[in-house]
C-alpha cells in the first residue's frame, strides 16, 4: 500500500481515507474534496504530533508528548497506524485518553537464528547442514496518524 492519503468535505467535514487508487475525483456536498497534509497546521506541535512507544507487546501511540486536549469542543478524532500494507484506525471521543494501542510488530532486519527442532535443516552452498536459519519480521516504515477536529491532520514516522 502507499503511504495513506485522507480526503475531507470542505462543507460537511466527511473523511475518508483512500484505500484504493483509481485516479478519480472524490466529491462531497457538490464540490472536490481537500487532500489532508499532515504538520502544516499552525499549532503546538507538542500537543499533535503523535510519539509512539511499544509497552508488553504493544505499540502506544500518545498525542502528543503533552497531551492533547480531549474536550467535546476540541479533541482528537482518531489515530491511525500505517504499517506496510495495514492501516488501522482507533476513533476516540470526547473525555477518552489522546491514546491508542496497536499490535505491531517492528520493521527489523531479517535475523540469523540457530534452527530450532520443527525447522527444516537444509545443505548450505558446501553441501554441508546448515543449522541456522533466517527468521523474517513484520513490518516497515510504520507511520502514526492523529487527526485533531480543531487542527487537522499530524503524523509521525516510527
Ligand atoms: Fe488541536
Amino acid at each position: 500500500m502507499k503511504s495513506a492519503v485522507f480526503y475531507q468535505c470542505k462543507h460537511c467535514g466527511n473523511l475518508v481515507a483512500l484505500i484504493g487508487t483509481g485516479g478519480g475525483t472524490l466529491t462531497c456536498c457538490g464540490d472536490p474534496m481537500v487532500q489532508l497534509q499532515a504538520n502544516v497546521t499552525d499549532a503546538a506541535q507538542e500537543k499533535h504530533v503523535p510519539v509512539a512507544r511499544m509497552e508488553n507487546g504493544r505499540l502506544i501511540v500518545e498525542v502528543g508528548s503533552v497531551a492533547h486536549p480531549m474536550a467535546a469542543e476540541h479533541y482528537i478524532e482518531w489515530i491511525a497506524l500505517e504499517d506496510g500494507d495495514r492501516l488501522e484506525i482507533v476513533k476516540l471521543n470526547p473525555g477518552d485518553k489522546p491514546c491508542a494501542e496497536f499490535v505491531y510488530h517492528p520493521a527489523e532486519a531479517n535475523e540469523e537464528i540457530f534452527a530450532g527442532e520443527n525447522d527444516e535443516i537444509v545443505p548450505n552452498c558446501e553441501g554441508n547442514p546448515c543449522n541456522f536459519v533466517y527468521r523474517e519480521k513484520v513490518g516497515s516504515h510504520a507511520v502514526v496518524y492523529a487527526y485533531c477536529n480543531l487542527h487537522g491532520l499530524w503524523k509521525a514516522e516510527l
